[in-house]
């Protein structure tokens, strides 16, 4: 989608469908619901009373405009009153709330709430994001006629350059996000480990990165025996993809963020065989390897001066005869022996033997993204992210960085307490504990593999994928991290 800004009226404007935040619903109070309200002669006001509209928090008014003003529909979302005000998180939720409204439309304007570049850029990502539809197995009368191909975004005063310039980055972070949803809704019939590493280098090949994949022999030399146990029950090959972004202006010394990213794409359970109903939308089980690609692309395109990788271990966990075992034994890439238990906590497996490859990078950050574990949905319920980490000042400025994207984000704790549950008879630890702290306990194992690295799990298990849209997220594969993500980078490099 293409997004432009202009300083044009709100009455002369053409578009199919102009959104207005609302906090107040007295026309009297708001100049431009007023301006409006003449064009219209009065019957904004009286539609306001019908509807009984009163502009409280993502309360919406669609009305034709009948010729009245060159716009042919109107639509009033409500803000809430003036005391909750955040300008960045109302313009997101204008533009989203807009951009879904015009789905079904060619174009979409919207009145900017504030103009300054921070809320300009939200009101970006927001109409971005808020256009996403994944049509890609849809036919006939079920595939969309039309896409909503144009949105304005009406500001106070002639566009300037810099204006301009906030445009194309939330463009580049939004669509990123929306690569990450394409990639989690395709489904586990077409999406491979191959596929999905085979899209990460084409991706990264368009956005001036450098991309390594390693096919199952490349897994092999390299050393991955857990990623290597978790494959061994299905007959797709696994892949480690390695990309690196590192610009020429990235300062000597600067930091260097690693990214990982859980690629399960599909996840049976293995011998330890999930029943159907949690089984369904396992296809959604790459979320973090979708997302850690969304990360690294959106950081080259915003020309982000500082070093940053990604990673990702992809494979199926399935039923095969040839399947890992409870019971079995594994060699890790760190050196620890592994005893498995479960064949369905196959995710702290492969992220385990990646990140001791990211440790052994040294990097100044090193963070994950994985749909971990239904213990983290159980704490912290379907739309919110468990954050493990001891690096305060790493914590405190993921979390800062998450308070401006709308991602909602709750902190855990490494408690050691419960390391115990992963003692094991046979070998130098078990992989899972008991049912009690089941987020916790994979966390801690999953520390017992990035040596001293400043490190940060994030388990997205709840939000990566939604049956149904709430909030700013949609339906189906979510994108949730990305926005954080770079939001953190730009923090740091401007910081
Ligand atoms: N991919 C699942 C976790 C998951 C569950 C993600 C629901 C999204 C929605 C993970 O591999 C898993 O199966 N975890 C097990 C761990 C257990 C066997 C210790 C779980 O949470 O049940
Ligand atoms: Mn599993
Ligand atoms: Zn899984």
């Amino acid at each position: 989608m293409k997004i432009s800004l202009s300083n044009e009226s709100i009455t002369t404007l053409r578009t199919d469908l102009l959104a207005l935040g609302v906090r107040s619903p007295k026309p009297a109070r708001d100049p431009l619901l007023a301006k409006l309200d003449r064009s219209l002669g009065g019957v904004l006001t009286r539609c306001i009373k019908d509807e009984e509209f009163t502009g409280k928090k993502d309360e919406k008014l669609e009305i034709p405009a009948h010729g009245r003003v060159r716009a042919r529909r109107l639509l009033l979302v409500g803000l809430g009153p003036d005391k909750d005000r955040n300008d960045e998180s109302d313009a997101r939720r204008l533009a989203v709330t807009a951009a879904r409204a015009a789905k079904s439309r060619s174009s979409v304007a919207l009145v900017a709430t504030a103009d300054d570049p921070a809320s300009l850029r939200a009101a970006v990502e927001g109409a971005v994001n808020g256009s996403y539809q994944f049509t890609r197995y849809l036919t006939g009368k079920r595939k969309p006629k039309r896409k909503l191909g144009k949105a304005v975004i009406l500001i106070k005063s002639a566009p300037t350059a810099a204006d301009t310039a906030v445009v194309r980055q939330g463009e580049a972070v939004a669509e990123a996000v929306n690569l990450a949803r394409d990639l989690i809704n395709i489904t586990a019939n077409d999406m491979s480990p191959a596929f999905l590493a085979d899209i990460a280098a084409e991706q990264c090949k368009a956005a001036g990165i450098a991309c390594k994949v390693y096919d199952k022999k490349g897994v092999e030399k390299l050393g991955m025996p857990l990623l290597l146990a978790v494959n061994q029950g299905g007959s797709r090959e696994p892949r480690f993809v390695h990309m690196t972004y590192k610009p020429v202006d990235a300062p000597k010394g600067g930091p260097r963020v690693v990214f990982v990213g859980k690629g399960l794409t599909f996840d049976s359970g293995g011998l330890c065989l999930k029943p159907p109903g949690s089984m369904m939308n396992m296809k959604s089980d790459m979320a973090g390897a979708a997302v850690t690609l969304g990360i690294l692309v959106a950081a080259a395109r915003l020309g982000l001066p500082l070093e940053v990788h990604g990673l990702i271990p992809s494979t199926d966990n399935m039923t095969g005869g040839n399947a890992y075992r409870p019971g079995d034994v594994f060699p890790s890439r760190e050196g620890k022996t592994v005893e498995i238990v479960n064949t369905d906590a196959e995710g702290r497996l492969i992220l385990a033997d990646a990140l001791a490859y990211a440790a052994e990078m040294k990097p100044d950050y090193l963070i994950d993204h994985a749909t971990l574990t239904g213990a983290c949905t159980v704490a912290l319920g379907d739309y919110c992210t468990g954050l493990f980490c001891d690096d305060e000042p790493l914590v405190e400025s993921y979390l800062k960085a998450a308070a401006r994207t709308g991602e909602a984000y709750w902190r855990l704790p490494l408690d050691t307490e419960l390391r115990d549950q992963l003692k094991s008879k046979i070998a130098d630890i078990k992989h899972t504990g008991s049912r009690m702290g089941g987020a916790i306990t994979a966390a801690l194992f999953l520390k017992e593999f990035v040596g001293n690295s400043p490190w940060m799990h994030l388990d997205t298990a709840g939000p990566a994928f939604l049956d149904k849209p709430h909030g700013l997220l949609p339906q189906g594969g979510t994108g949730f991290g990305v926005l954080t993500a770079v939001r953190f980078l730009e923090n740091l490099v401007t910081a």
